[in-house]
């Protein structure tokens, strides 16, 4: 990317992720301002990266930034956020899935453009994969060396792949599952993690290296004709591990609309 200053309100998790990815092998040396108030997380980075450093204070960094950062919690954000003064032309990133644009820009109170993002954690190791919303070049620019960039052109697709995001925890969960399944019949649970998580990791790398193949193709393809694959597939069906898994996916969509309209 062009070399922005980069400015994060807000030192936690996500912030190190990206800040990790960004400067990870020395590439790419956008100089970067990070929050103080968590200080040990703020201290690591700054020592191990020289071109980040500290702010003195939440203002500070909106004052050195050109785009700013937003990557705080909902619950604090708008308190956050009312206190700081933005410049016109200012462009703000904000990380906090929970809060529109509209809500955002009335506590920004600035002539600001407002880009929304979801990273996930595997930004740190450039594997990751970053809704954007609008369609924002710098923003894609920003991005794309931590992993896929996909850039939502309305609100509502935005939302959906919000509500998508959130199928991490049942990835691990279905994992877990399975492994207890095994371990309660005997396989010792190290070998059937390693196993299982063998298995997931290739079937990954199989439907990303064939985007054009349809996945009702590649389930084909994965099932032979009255095999035990088809009967895994056909009892999840119709037991309700697909309807389980709709319901779930509208019941995180309801709350991430419901969440943005404030
Ligand atoms: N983690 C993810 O994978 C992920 C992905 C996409 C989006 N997000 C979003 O990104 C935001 C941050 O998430 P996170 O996981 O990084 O949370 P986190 O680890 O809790 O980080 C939030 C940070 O904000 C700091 N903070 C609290 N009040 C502050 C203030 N007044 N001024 C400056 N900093 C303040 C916290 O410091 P203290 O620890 O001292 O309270 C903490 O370091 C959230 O809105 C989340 O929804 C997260």
């Amino acid at each position: 990317m062009a070399e922005a200053v980069l400015g994060f309100v807000g030192t936690g998790t996500i912030t190190q992720a990206i800040v990790e990815g960004l400067l990870a092998d020395g590439r790419a040396t956008p100089d970067i301002i990070v929050s103080p108030r968590s200080v040990s997380r703020a201290a690591q980075l700054a020592a191990g990266y020289p071109n980040v450093r500290i702010a003195s204070d939440n203002q500070a960094v909106v004052d050195d930034a050109e785009i700013v950062v937003l990557a705080i919690r909902p619950q604090v954000a708008e308190a956050v956020v009312r206190e700081l003064r933005f410049r016109t032309g200012q462009r703000v990133l904000s990380l906090i899935a929970a809060v529109d644009s509209e809500r955002l820009g009335r506590w920004i109170d600035a002539d600001v453009s407002i880009v929304r993002a979801v990273p996930l954690p595997f930004v740190a190791e450039r594997h990751g994969v970053t809704a954007i919303f609008p369609p924002d070049a710098a923003m894609r620019a920003l991005f794309e060396p931590l992993g896929t960039v996909v850039e939502s052109p309305t609100v509502e697709a935005f939302e959906l792949l919000c509500a998508a995001s959130a199928l991490m925890g049942t990835y691990f969960g279905l994992l877990e599952r399975a492994v207890g399944w095994l371990s309660e019949q005997g396989i010792a649970e190290v070998d059937a993690r390693a196993y299982l998580v063998a298995l997931f990791s290739s079937l990954g790398r199989t439907a990303q290296g064939a985007p054009q193949a349809s996945l009702t193709d590649l389930r084909h393809e994965f099932s032979t004709r009255g095999g035990l694959n088809e009967q895994m597939f056909s009892v999840f069906e119709t037991q309700g591990g697909t309807a389980a898994l709709i319901e779930a996916l509208d019941s995180v969509l309801a709350r991430v609309r419901q969440q943005n309209q404030g």
